[in-house]
């Protein structure tokens, strides 16, 4: 199949770049590379650094490139920063996928699968989050998406045939197994490489945010998710697929692992103490978050293979201790 990756040179997108070479698909990538890297997509991969925005332009990509599908991750991705700068991230995230929508119902391109995120269900008032759980996204970043969730149902409403699919990330977590690309995000907010970043020599220890959490060892309890047992999931929902399909999955392996729990099996991996200190709660953190994985098991036979955090955590140790500057190593 023809797909076109938008976010294709950032972290998850160039996992799933690889995965649809090796599926047999042709991916196209386009990226405004303002949190991407070149380096991150194979030089035989059409690749275009172009913005959500420039409608035109991604017409003519869909209609040069024969675009039969849509895989969308480019996206700004930092609750922080969307408390201090929501209209940014309701214009690139929220107004950037309508611009999308736009170019591919101009191009008849009826088929997309849309990164969304657990950030739109907020503070659950259970768990584990299941795909039917109350949406009641606290910050501009988890509403950005969860605004892109509401205008898909709205489009496939006026489009019969249109098809989408919607997976609600958890925690993505790990490297490629093969090591050659991985997670270069500055800034790092993500749990992982900020604490691998201390046996690098990159800091001098670990802040944990918050041990006073009503969770058995005080530290918020999170989904993780290896890389590239997600984008398994994406290649499942492409095949799958149909016109007019509305699917929604959630996407975890089921289980939370603790700040704590990670930082011991990190140590385990890297083989040395990791100095850390505990800082205060960051706001809008829910102490616990954790999803069904029942559904897309059920449906579309996924089925992940890094459940253990010491596996995912040794395939970014692997990226980070051979590429300690990521893409500018
Ligand atoms: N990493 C996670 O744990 C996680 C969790 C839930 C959801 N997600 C979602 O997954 C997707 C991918 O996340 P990631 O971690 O790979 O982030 P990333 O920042 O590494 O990748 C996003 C890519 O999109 C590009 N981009 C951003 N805005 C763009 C625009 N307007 N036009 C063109 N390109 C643009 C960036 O340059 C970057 O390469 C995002 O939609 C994110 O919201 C990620």
């Amino acid at each position: 199949m023809n797909v076109l990756v938008t976010g294709g040179a950032g972290y998850i997108g160039s996992h799933a770049v690889r995965a649809l070479l090796a599926h047999g698909d042709s991916p196209v990538v386009m990226d405004n590379l303002f949190r991407g890297h070149r380096q991150a997509v194979p030089e035989n991969v059409p690749f275009f650094q172009v913005d959500l925005a420039e409608t035109d332009k991604i017409v003519q990509i869909l209609t040069d490139h024969k675009i039969e599908a849509v895989l969308h991750f480019a996206a700004l991705t930092y609750v922080g920063e969307s408390v201090q700068q929501p209209l940014r991230y309701y214009a690139n995230n929220t107004a950037g996928a309508i611009s999308l929508l736009t170019a591919m119902d101009r191009a008849g391109v009826r088929k997309i699968v849309f990164s969304s995120t657990a950030a739109t269900f907020g503070e659950p008032e259970e768990v584990p989050i299941v795909e039917t759980s109350p949406q009641h996204p606290i910050n501009p970043y988890g509403r950005s998406k969860w605004m892109v969730e509401q205008i898909l149902q709205d489009y496939a409403g006026a489009n019969p045939k249109f098809g989408y699919c919607v997976l609600r990330y958890f925690n993505v977590a790990g490297d490629s197994l093969g090591g050659d690309i991985g997670e270069d995000h500055t800034p790092e907010t993500h749990i992982i490489p900020n604490i691998l970043f201390v046996p690098l020599g990159k800091k001098e220890s670990f802040t944990l945010f918050g041990d006073d959490y009503p969770t058995p060892d005080g530290t918020c309890v999170r989904d993780y998710v290896h890389v590239e047992d997600l984008i398994d999931a994406h290649i499942l929902a492409l095949d799958a697929l149909k016109d007019g399909d509305r699917r929604y999955y959630n996407l975890g392996i089921g289980r939370g692992y603790s700040v704590k729990e990670m930082l011991d099996a990190a140590e385990r991996v890297v083989g040395q103490k990791i100095p850390h200190q505990v800082g205060p709660r960051r706001s809008g953190d829910p102490g616990t978050l954790y999803t069904s994985s029942e559904k897309i098991q059920r449906e579309l036979g996924w089925s992940p293979k890094h459940t253990e955090v010491d596996d995912v955590i040794a395939t970014a140790w692997n990226w980070h201790k051979n590429h300690p500057n990521g893409y500018g190593s």
